[in-house]
């Protein structure tokens, strides 16, 4: 059979319920602790990966744009991986879409890692399932391996870099969720996750933090399994507050957020306190994740908008896994 060494994938980016923040190894992205995650399927990234044995060096084009230094680096030593374990030794060409605004804390990596490994696995003959797609994604984004499922998905922590992958718990349509994405900034958040990570253990909160995750993760996953809004927002809300004081209280600190920020996260709780069913997670940024049954979205969306800095809203419902996408222009060889 020819081989065409070309594959296109989709994946889509997913908001952490649970957050992993922190690793055991840093260079395997083993994490310090277990994550739980949706899925967004109304924000996508599109990757096509191309091996060519006429390129010297890899390409990498995000939007359009030509891309060189520390993201190409982090793409090409992604797919070294996949190229060793292809037996594969072409450079290729990377061209990568996607709908949403990248580096503001919406989890750009994830969906970018996770459809580069589809694509690239397949672009390089690979026939992988799941778990090992979702454990290959992993070292490239650790919160990628989540995208490579679909609805709601746990990341259980693992303890070595053949056992630290993601699986779903719950199908995209199990719980109609719709996560609001409050943008109060746009542009590259100063320090990114990858960095972040590293200061985690700095911070003299982290250990009774680690410690708790069980606890967390199980009354998370049962709001999940029960579709008991109430639990999932105050749990969502505690463990979102946790990291953030892990970040405020790393060596140096981070703070991501901004007084729009508090202030969104001051109404939400002000609306759940009213009756309304809505709760906040806040990534490594300044933008607020606000999640709420679909049939609060207008009201909730309406309440948003007129809060004073609130550039614009994203929505997105539940989304399905990383997948293959048909090639445009198939190449004959
Ligand atoms: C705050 O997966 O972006 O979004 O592994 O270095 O790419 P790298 O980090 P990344 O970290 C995600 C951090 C988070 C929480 C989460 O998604 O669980």
């Amino acid at each position: 059979m020819m081989s065409s060494h070309i594959a296109s994938a989709i994946g889509h980016p997913n908001i952490a319920l649970i957050k992993y923040w922190g690793n055991r190894d840093h260079n395997l992205r083993l994490p310090s602790n277990g994550s739980l995650s949706m899925t967004l399927g109304d924000l996508e990234t599109v990757t096509q990966v191309t091996f060519d044995p006429s390129m010297t060096e890899d390409r990498l084009y995000l939007n359009e744009n030509a891309i060189s230094g520390p993201s190409l680096d982090r793409v090409s030593l992604h797919l070294d991986v996949i190229r060793t374990m292809a037996k594969l030794s072409f450079k290729a060409e990377i061209i990568s879409h996607s709908n949403f605004p990248v580096g503001a804390g919406i989890a750009s990596s994830a969906s970018g890692f996770a459809a580069l490994t589809v694509a690239a696995a397949a672009a390089a003959g690979l026939e992988l399932n799941p778990s090992q797609l979702s454990r290959i994604a992993r070292l490239g984004s650790g919160s990628a391996c989540r995208s490579i499922f679909g609805g709601y998905v746990e990341w259980k922590a693992g303890t070595n870099d053949h056992n630290s992958f993601a699986e779903t718990i719950a199908d995209q349509d199990h719980w109609d969720l719709v996560d609001i994405i409050v943008i109060v900034e746009e542009g590259h958040k100063s320090v990114g996750s990858t960095s972040g990570h590293k200061l985690a253990e700095s911070s003299p909160l982290q250990d009774a933090r680690i410690h708790d995750t069980e606890r967390r993760l199980s009354i998370c996953r049962q709001a999940i399994l029960q579709r008991d809004f109430l639990s999932l927002a105050s749990i969502v809300e505690e463990d979102s507050n946790m990291m953030h004081a892990i970040m405020m209280t790393s060596r140096p600190q981070l703070l991501y957020w901004r007084p729009e920020t508090v202030a969104i996260m001051k109404s939400i709780q002000e609306w759940r306190h009213a009756g309304m069913q809505v709760c906040f997670t806040i990534d490594a940024g300044p933008n607020v994740h606000c999640l709420c049954p679909s049939r609060y979205k207008d009201q909730v969306g309406d309440l948003l908008k007129q809060i004073p800095g609130v550039i614009r809203l994203i929505h997105s419902v539940p989304g399905g896994a990383a997948h293959l996408l048909p090639i445009k222009s198939p190449s004959i060889d």
